[in-house]
This record gives structure tokens, sequence and C-alpha cells, in this order.
């Protein structure tokens, strides 16, 4: 078991050992996970592999809250992260007052919060009333249909030198860590090397301070679409079909249940 990370042990991780970061949102993985996770972030990514959505916008604070709980009681053990859902946090006091009832309803260690400068007053006033915050720059999938689509950033100097300010403010607003996304792998090594707190990428290379992958994608169960930066560790979506092929055929041949499975 891997010993309980603080807010201290991973900023003091920057530059030693990366962190191991995986989305979860329920016991049964969480307790799955714990064992090789330093980090799980309850991403509202959950809106689209949990709940079928086609992105993270309609996610709300009830689910979050719900599947923090999940998870904190799969996972006691480990730090967990809870991202604030869109909407929640539109200017300090809508924030506090949703940060504050993720605090109060679950053991979630820290919140998430999506955006770089234009988030900073909103990161600082939460830090400043004991709310522990993790950043994220970069692509941001709640201003997916504020954009258009989901893009790579960081692709010319000018959004180069943007995202380096991001992060720079992210970090001098109090946030304790942050996930950079869909950013150029060399764009996204010189922020790392340009704050002092880890920065935790997700198709960002490997120049950074740790990684993160949502489960559904890591875990191959996902199947409908698989981003470029995703490593399938197990084939999760085959096994899947290939055992409940197999229920479905022992059943209709009344092979199952045998005499080993009958009381
Ligand atoms: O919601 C999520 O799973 C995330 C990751 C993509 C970092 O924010």
């Amino acid at each position: 078991m891997i010993k309980k990370m603080t807010i201290n042990t991973i900023k003091q991780s920057k530059n030693t050992t990366p962190l191991v970061m995986m989305t979860a949102y329920d016991a049964l993985f969480a307790n799955l996970f714990q064992e090789s996770a330093d980090i799980i972030l309850i991403g509202d990514s959950l809106n689209m592999s949990f709940a079928g959505k086609s992105d993270t916008l309609s996610t709300s604070l009830e689910q979050m809250i719900y599947h923090t709980n999940a998870v904190c009681n799969g996972a006691p053990h480990t730090f967990t992260i809870c991202d604030m859902p869109f909407g929640t946090y539109t200017c300090k006091t809508t924030a506090l007052r949703h940060a504050v009832r993720i605090f109060q309803e679950t053991p979630a260690d820290a919140v998430k919060i999506e955006g770089g400068s234009d988030k900073a007053d909103i990161i600082q006033h939460l830090v400043n009333n004991g709310i522990a915050v993790c950043g994220h720059i970069g692509l941001l999938p709640q201003s997916v249909r504020g954009e258009g689509g989901y893009m790579v950033k960081g692709k010319d100097d000018t959004a180069k030198a943007q995202l380096l300010h991001d992060a720079q403010t992210v970090e001098a607003a109090g946030a304790f860590c942050m996930v950079i996304e869909g950013v150029k792998a060399d764009v996204a090594t010189h922020i790392a090397h340009h704050v002092s707190i880890p920065v935790i990428g997700i198709g960002a290379g490997n120049g950074v301070d740790g990684q993160v992958l949502v489960f559904s994608d890591m875990l191959g169960l996902f199947e409908a679409f698989t981003p470029k930066f995703v490593k399938q560790y197990l084939q999760g979506a085959t096994l899947v079909k290939e055992a409940l092929a197999q229920y479905r055929t022992e059943v209709i041949a009344k092979t199952f249940p045998d005499k080993t499975h009958t009381y």
C-alpha cells in the first residue's frame, strides 16, 4: 500500500519521483487503484464515461459529491481531488460556497479548477479559506462548447507565453499542483521547469512531474474513440464482452450454474 500523500509531500515530489494520478468514480475501482495511484482524481469526465454524456458540462455538484464519497470509501488512504463542475466557480463567492460543500460533504483532500490567470483570484480566495486547490491549464474540457472543440494548446509563441503565464499565476495564487492537458510536449516540459509546484500531464508528454489518465481510457473500456495520448494497459472492453458472451452461452446451455456454484 502506498503511504497517503499530503499537500506537502506532493509539493516536495517535484524533481524526484513522478506522481501517478488516476481518475476513479466508484469504490470498486478506487479500491483496486489505491495500490498504485498516489492521487485519485474524481474527474468530471465521469459525466462522459460513467453517465454517457457527450461532454462534462452537465455534471452537477451533487454527482461530484456522490462519486467522491464512493471513491473515498473505496480508497480511504489515498489523496483525492474532486473536480469542481462547470458553472460552480464563476466568481469567488460561488466558488467558495461550492468548494465548502465539497469539503463538508466529502472527505476529499482538494478540489480542481480549470483555468489559468483568469481563475487566479478564485484559486487564491479558496486557498485563503482553507481549500486546497489543484489547477488545470492547457486544454480545458469545460470550454469545449465555447471553443468549438478540443484543441491542442501551446502551438505558437503567443500561446506558449500565455500558458507559462497561466502556470505561474496559478502557482502564485496558491495551488499546490496543477494538471496540464493537451499541450505539446516541449511546451509542457518548459512550463514544468518554470514553476516550483508539480505539473501533472495528460496528453502533454513525459517531461512533466507526473501523469494522469482517465481510467476507462487506460483500461481500454471506452471503445468509441482513443485519443493519441492514451495508452491502453488492458483490453478491457474485449475482455468484458468475451466474459459476457461466455456467460450467455453457459446460461442458455444450462451449464451454469454447475454443481460447484450451487448450494
Ligand atoms: O475530468 C477529468 O477526468 C480530468 C482529467 C482529464 C485530468 O480533468
